[in-house]
C-alpha cells in the first residue's frame, strides 16, 4: 500500500522541484539577498580553521569556558566552508564539523563539561581528515 502510494507520489514531487522561476526573480535586492557566496580562498578559510582549531584546544586544555568563543568561530568557518562545494559528502563534513563545534560551544559555555567537549573535539578532527582524505591534495 505504501509502496503504490510512494509511486504515485514521485512524478508530482520530482516535477514540482524543476517548476521553472518567473523571470526577475533571481534578481538581487535588498528585500532579496542574492544567494550567500564565499569571497576568501578556501585555502585561507583553512588557515583560519587551523588558528581556531589550536585556539580551541589551547582553551580546553586550560578548561577556559572562552574556548568557547574558538568553537563558535570554527562553526562559523565550516558554515561557509560548506558553499564552497556543491558535492554531497563535502557539504556533510563541513555541516558536521559546523554542527559538531556549535554543540560543542554550548557544552563548554552551558554545561562546563570538558570530557563531552573531548569527544566533540574529537569528532571535529575526524571531520578535517575525511574531508582531506578526499579532497585536500
Ligand atoms: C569539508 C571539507 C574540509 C573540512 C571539514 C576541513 N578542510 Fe581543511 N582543507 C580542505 C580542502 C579542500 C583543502 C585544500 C585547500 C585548497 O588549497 O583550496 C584544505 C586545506 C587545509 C589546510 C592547508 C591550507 C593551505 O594553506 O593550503 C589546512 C591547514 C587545513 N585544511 C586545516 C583544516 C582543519 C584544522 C580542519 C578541521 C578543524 C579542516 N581543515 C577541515 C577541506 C576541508
Amino acid at each position: 500500500m505504501c509502496l503504490i502510494f510512494g509511486a504515485a507520489l514521485a512524478p508530482v514531487v520530482i516535477l514540482g522541484g524543476f517548476q521553472p522561476r518567473a523571470a526577475g526573480q533571481d534578481a538581487a535586492s535588498p528585500g532579496n539577498p542574492p544567494a550567500f557566496r564565499p569571497i576568501s580562498p578556501r585555502a585561507t578559510l583553512m588557515e583560519w580553521h587551523s588558528q581556531a582549531f589550536d585556539e580551541l584546544n589551547a582553551g580546553i586544555a586550560r578548561k577556559n569556558v572562552d574556548a568557547a568563543d574558538s568553537a563558535w568561530l570554527l562553526a562559523e568557518l565550516a558554515n561557509v566552508n560548506y558553499f564552497h562545494s556543491e558535492k554531497i559528502d563535502y557539504r556533510a563534513w563541513a555541516g558536521e564539523m559546523r554542527d559538531a563545534a556549535a554543540e560543542l560551544a554550548n557544552t563548554i559555555r552551558k554545561k562546563r563539561d570538558f570530557n563531552r567537549a573531548g569527544e566533540l573535539v574529537k569528532r571535529i578532527k575526524d571531520t578535517c581528515k575525511q574531508c582531506h582524505d578526499m579532497y585536500k591534495f
